[in-house]
């Protein structure tokens, strides 16, 4: 039942609209649900979504100020929200044993469940809720797009395939104050490949469907990957568009897929894709590419002016790196002519650069597939995630260097803190490496280093790769600032 690409509406997520708001900041209130939506045209999908539906509804907020979010469960699993990209204290960050029972669970069958996966080690320091809970978010951060998904440790993959995933942007008036396209002409894009069955149903290759016990069929070690591409929960959705500048905020919500997107065609001259932002918020200065490479988590975030294009004209964003169904990924028609007092500057934003010189401490952390309990996993430095197995404790407001080093695609992502990039290999930075990032593309047999400051919160943190089927096998480490 799939649908031909670009013959169905693109679509952007709904807003999320505060429950409450008071001088305590902005309360809103999710309920996390199984729910039959129409994914693919004229076929029920059961998914499981943030207020059932798939992406989430989207959140916006403003910078400093504090945004509650209420998540109640009615899923048949115990959850975990984690913020992406949030400067989030420990207690709201979604450690992934600090379980959200579901409603109506029978109390102490929290403790018991946060301990029995895989025989790891329980948790003693997991904070279990039932039914419902507020996560509390600061926010004291720059703004950004930021995006919130489940995070159960050794589920994460089968939940945000099942569409657990969606936006929370953060806005300032630092922002406000760029001449850069807005409201309409400011595009979400959550991009995430699936796998659907002839009755429409999503496919996971989970050793246990009920996600009682963890694990991926052995053939999908390396991670999932789906044959159809979601764009806003659409495949291969057609937007229509003026022809004016457009911001789009690329998210990359797949759980193990890389793409290189480009447009085509390019508008001539080239350099159709002006970076303006990335995982951390605004670049300095805006940096123009052919082709922007995404791993799993990251995000661009783009201008692309469609008055370069004649009226009538159609653009596709393709995906350099997939092939057949996956090298299709959307398409936008320039529908009508439009008046565009947008503009990009050149000076976006100030990034202070951490130096080399104030760190106090250099670690090397080694991303590789290995032997974990006895069957094939991923780990960090030899280590298989367990929650009480601290692999870098680091002084608040401390400066460190990170040398990464890779067997395989890795995304490496850290929670807590934004970090820049020093070099790759023997050179600086690559194309894609600039300004504040939470989750790095580190290559097979590469090395990467990273310098980070822990600030905001004291607590216990993860770091992970966010190939979701390496986190769920183990490729995560636990971040203690003290
Ligand atoms: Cu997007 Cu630890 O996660
Ligand atoms: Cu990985």
């Amino acid at each position: 039942p799939l649908p031909r690409p670009y013959t169905l509406p693109f679509t952007v997520p709904p807003v999320l609209a505060p429950a409450r708001s008071d001088a305590a900041g902005d309360h809103y209130e999710i309920v996390q649900r199984a729910a039959k939506v129409e994914l693919l045209p004229g076929v029920p999908t059961e998914i499981w979504g943030y207020n059932g539906i798939f992406p989430g509804p989207t959140i916006v907020s403003r910078s400093g100020r504090p945004a509650v979010v209420r998540h109640r469960n009615e899923l048949p699993v115990p959850v975990v929200v984690h913020l992406h990209g949030g400067r989030t204290p420990s207690s709201d960050d979604g450690y992934p044993t600090d379980l959200l029972m579901p409603v109506g669970a029978p109390a102490g069958q929290g403790d018991h469940m946060s301990g029995s996966h895989a025989g790891r080690m329980s948790d003693p320091a997991a904070s279990i809720s039932t039914g419902e809970r507020d996560y509390r978010y600061p926010l004291r951060q720059r703004s950004a797009t930021l995006w919130y998904h489940d995070h159960r440790m050794d589920f994460t993959g089968p939940s945000v395939w099942r569409g657990l995933a969606g936006f929370h942007l953060v806005g300032n008036a630092e922002e406000d104050a760029l001449p850069l396209p807005r409201d309409d002409r400011d595009l979400p894009l959550m991009i995430a490949d699936r796998a659907f069955g002839d009755d429409g149903s999503l496919l996971y290759p989970s050793l246990d469907p009920t996600l009682a016990r963890p694990g991926v069929q052995a053939a999908y070690g390396s991670g999932v990957l789906g044959d159809v591409i979601l764009v806003n929960g659409v495949p291969w959705p057609l937007a229509e568009v003026s022809a004016t500048r457009h911001r789009l905020r690329l998210l990359n919500a797949s759980n193990a897929r890389r793409y290189r997107l480009a447009l085509d065609p390019p508008p001539p001259g080239g350099g159709g894709l002006v970076q303006i932002g990335t995982d951390g918020g605004l670049l300095e200065r805006p940096v123009r590419h052919d082709a922007i490479d995404l791993a799993p988590a990251q995000r661009y975030d783009v201008v692309v002016d469609f008055g370069a294009y004649r009226v009538g004209q159609e653009v596709t964003l393709i995906n350099q790196f997939g092939t057949g169904s996956t090298e299709d990924v959307m398409r936008f028609r320039v529908a009508r002519s439009g008046r565009d007092d947008t503009r990009i500057p050149d000076r976006l934003s100030r990034i202070p650069g951490l130096r080399p010189a104030d760190a106090l401490v250099t670690r090397t952390m080694r991303f590789q597939h290995d032997d974990v309990h006895g069957m094939a996993g991923w780990t960090i430095n030899g280590q298989p995630f367990a929650p009480g197995l601290v692999h870098a404790r680091a002084r608040l407001d401390s400066v460190e260097i990170w040398r990464l080093t890779s067997d395989f695609h890795h995304p490496v992502h850290l929670h807590l803190a934004p970090f820049q990039v020093l070099s790759r290999g023997n050179s600086g930075p690559g194309p894609y490496d600039l300004g504040w990032k939470d989750t790095l593309d580190l290559r097979p047999a590469e090395q990467a280093t990273i310098i980070v400051r822990f600030d905001g919160y004291t607590g216990r943190y993860v770091f992970h790769c966010h190939n979701l089927e390496h986190e769920d096998m183990a490729m995560m480490g636990n971040l203690v600032v003290f």
